[in-house]
């Protein structure tokens, strides 16, 4: 039972430029800013959480693709990040083989499960897994390792389109491999208020899933999008932005919503 030890979230949209990557590193910061033992593993080859959060290239020396094969323990490839109590595994182009590498083992989709129930993986209270934009192995792999789904969902017309795409996807997963797998919420992203379209999308977006939608609202920032380029999250970079904002009171409702769950259990 890994279950009370720690929490295993994974971020999820199969849309590229969602803002998954922007979730994972904000909210993981906001976590461990509160005193939270945070791991984000970057599971994405493009390696944007690991360069968001100053990770260069040549500091990759062990990755999430060291861990998947099972060539490192969570422990070995962890690395600790200019924000106290958060650390990543870093991801590099290796990642881009690793479908091919283990398609045909039978137990290619628990590849990262097993990796995470090890007890140096469990001495995190939260781990954070930025997916790749797209259903891939990888993706698999999150899903089927994590205790919930955070799906970060663009303020655009669109935004619907995908999400269906994406439950059923969890309901497999469920009926498959992680029969217990939660939807912890659902975040509107990139929200603009000069945008007219933007409110009726968060209407829609609210009507059709109800509860499951945060009620922060994380707005279009620019604060937000420049932090990734000096290497830190918005949180350290501008705290007082609106976007650093929206994220802290993103994790309280992530938190909350743990407690709830946790008193319901
Ligand atoms: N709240 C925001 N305000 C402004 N720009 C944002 C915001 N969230 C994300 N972005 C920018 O949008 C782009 C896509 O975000 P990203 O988190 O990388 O998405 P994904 O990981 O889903 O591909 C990035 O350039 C990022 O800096
Ligand atoms: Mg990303």
């Amino acid at each position: 039972m890994t279950s009370e030890k720690n929490r295993i979230i994974t971020i999820a949209n199969q849309k590229g430029g969602v803002g998954k990557t922007t979730t994972a590193i904000n909210l993981a910061t906001a976590l461990a800013a509160i005193g939270e033992r945070v791991l984000i593993i970057d599971l994405d080859p493009q390696g944007n959480a690991s360069t968001g959060l100053g990770i260069g290239r040549r500091e990759r020396k062990l990755s999430s693709y060291d861990i998947l094969v099972g060539a490192n323990t969570v422990a070995e490839a962890a690395l600790q990040t200019a924000v106290p109590n958060l650390a990543i595994i870093p991801s590099t182009l290796d990642l881009l083989g690793l479908e091919m590498e283990i398609a045909q083992q039978a137990d290619r989709v628990f590849r990262l499960k097993t990796a995470l129930s090890a007890d140096d993986a469990r001495s995190y209270n939260y781990v954070l897994l930025d997916c790749p934009p797209s259903f891939n192995l990888l993706t698999m792999n999150a899903m089927a390792a994590a205790h919930s789904v955070l799906v970060p969902l663009q303020c655009e017309f669109f935004a619907l389109e995908g999400l269906s795409q994406l439950l059923e996807t969890i309901n497999q997963v469920r009926r498959s491999v992680n029969p217990s797998l939660d939807i912890q919420g659902i975040v509107l992203t990139m929200f603009d208020a000069r945008n007219n379209l933007a409110q009726q999308v968060v209407n829609d977006v609210r009507t059709h899933l109800g509860e499951k939608v945060y009620h922060t609202l994380i707005p279009r920032n620019v604060r937000v999008s420049e932090a990734p380029s000096y290497g830190k999250p918005a949180i350290l970079y501008d705290l007082k932005c609106a976007g650093s904002q929206a994220y802290l009171q993103l994790a309280s409702e992530v938190i909350q919503r743990e407690r709830q769950r946790k008193a319901a259990a």
